[in-house]
């Protein structure tokens, strides 16, 4: 049973994963090269929202250390690679980060190691990209010297009830036999391992499921926008829907897709298409639509100021929740900030309010900070409640003037209006 695991890259997936292997039982050490972030993670500070400092501490007395340094790891019988995969310029996948700790993971093999790919990827990257290159590095054959395999991470940031150890685990080995090694590992960690035929189908089971949300989100995106013309409540017809006890699942609109996922995995896969020559349509039409859904917002809450007489330009527009998701501190790829330059760029007055956000800038530039909610409603001409965090059920939203609520959180009421 192997003992010693590494996980490279100690962000929003290999800290958690960290935690749960230390939980499980084996002796982990985290690789990571922000030294910043090694050295907070020693004196047990996270920078995860879903794995708090009480929890680093407890890691840390069960043995977790974390390192920037590669030459202090060691030889550990399992490395897991969980760093980032971003879109270049062009749009296209960037597997810099992969190809690096790839390098790294390949310096640290021995007989026997397995190696496992979480990092969300197109089709074929563990099997072209990774393989050749721990082969290369390490002098060794996958599914002979090594094993080798993928495992698309399911984190949901935030989620109370779903984490590693209740979510199943989808895991794709490069052979039968690496398959069977990932499995073993994962069994330790996750109640429930799921095999793919292999690594490719794993990569693509991620994607898929990444690209269902991605276009069903667009789907009610873009009935919202028809809907309203058609005086159809569209929150009432999802709501009405979803009492379907079969072949219906709930997506709702919103201002936009943010987060490391939706508005970035599709793109591998729409790229991976496009080598063989013809578009993935559903995926391009689907960002198409989600990433109109800013200028969308924005046109509507120019519209609800016009209607009461006010021009976009010097009105007060209190932004509520700038995060990319509920209740959690992710800034990433957040539609908060789009929204709030197209604003800012037709004159109006934005302050923010966020209790997961101390500071926040837009295009290099300090947004204003609104601390207490109550005084900041009553003295915005606009609130637009973009992100419904907890803390906005219990607030009372009767001293605003005006309400954009582009996520069907508030109870109707005279002052404000959905999406
Ligand atoms: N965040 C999510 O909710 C989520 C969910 C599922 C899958 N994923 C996927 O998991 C992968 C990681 O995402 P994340 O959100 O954890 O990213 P992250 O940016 O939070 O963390 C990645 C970490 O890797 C480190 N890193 C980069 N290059 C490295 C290298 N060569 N060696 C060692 N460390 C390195 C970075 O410093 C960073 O701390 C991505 O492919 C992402 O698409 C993310």
């Amino acid at each position: 049973m192997p003992a010693d695991v590494l996980v490279i890259g100690l962000g929003y997936v290999g800290l958690p994963l960290a935690r749960e292997a230390v939980r499980a039982g084996y002796n982990v050490t985290g690789y990571d090269t922000r030294a910043e972030i090694t050295a907070a993670l020693n004196s047990g500070c996270s920078h995860v929202d879903d794995v708090p400092d009480g929890q680093v501490a407890q890691m840390r007395a069960a043995g977790f250390r974390a390192t920037h340094d590669e030459a202090s790891i060691g030889q550990p019988d399992v490395i897991v690679i969980c760093v980032p995969t971003p879109l270049s310029p062009a749009d296209g996948p960037d597997l810099t980060a992969v190809r690096a700790a790839t390098e790294t993971a390949g310096s640290l093999l021995t007989q026997g190691t397995l190696v496992s790919l979480e990092s969300t990827t197109y089709p074929g990257t563990t099997d072209e990209v990774v393989r050749p290159l721990l082969e290369k590095v390490s002098g060794l054959t996958a599914g002979i010297g090594f094993s080798l395999a993928f495992s698309p991470e399911r984190i949901d940031p935030g989620n109370p009830y779903f984490g590693i150890r209740n979510t199943p685990k989808v895991v794709g080995g490069v052979t039968p036999g690496c398959a069977e090694a990932a499995a073993a590992f994962y069994g330790r960690i996750c109640a429930s391992v799921v095999l793919a035929k292999s690594a490719r189908e794993a990569e693509m089971a991620k994607l898929l499921e990444n690209t269902y949300r991605h276009v069903n989100i667009a789907l009610v995106n873009e009935m919202a926008i028809f809907c309203r013309e058609l005086d159809v409540d569209l929150w009432d017809a999802i709501r009405c829907a979803a009492t379907k006890p079969f072949g219906f699942q709930a997506f709702y609109p919103g201002p936009g897709v943010g987060g490391h996922c939706i508005p970035i995995d599709p793109n591998y896969l729409s790229y991976k298409v496009r080598t063989l020559g013809y578009p993935f349509r559903f995926v391009e039409l689907a960002q198409e639509i989600n990433g109109r859904m800013p200028g969308y917002v924005t046109e509507r809450a120019a519209d609800l100021l016009n209607r009461h007489a006010q021009p976009v330009n010097g009105a007060r527009v209190l932004l509520l929740g700038v995060t990319y998701k509920r209740d959690i501190a992710d800034q990433r790829e957040s539609p908060a900030r789009p929204i709030a330059r197209k604003l800012r760029r037709r004159g109006a007055d934005v302050r923010y309010h966020d209790p997961h956000v101390e500071q926040w800038q837009v295009d290099g530039q300090d947004i204003g900070r609104a601390d207490d909610l109550a005084p900041a409603l009553a003295a915005a001409d606009l609130v637009i409640l973009l992100q419904p965090h907890s803390c906005y059920g219990d607030a009372d939203f009767s001293a605003a003037r005006l309400v954009l609520d582009t996520r069907g959180f508030l109870p109707a009421a005279a002052n404000r209006e959905t999406l």
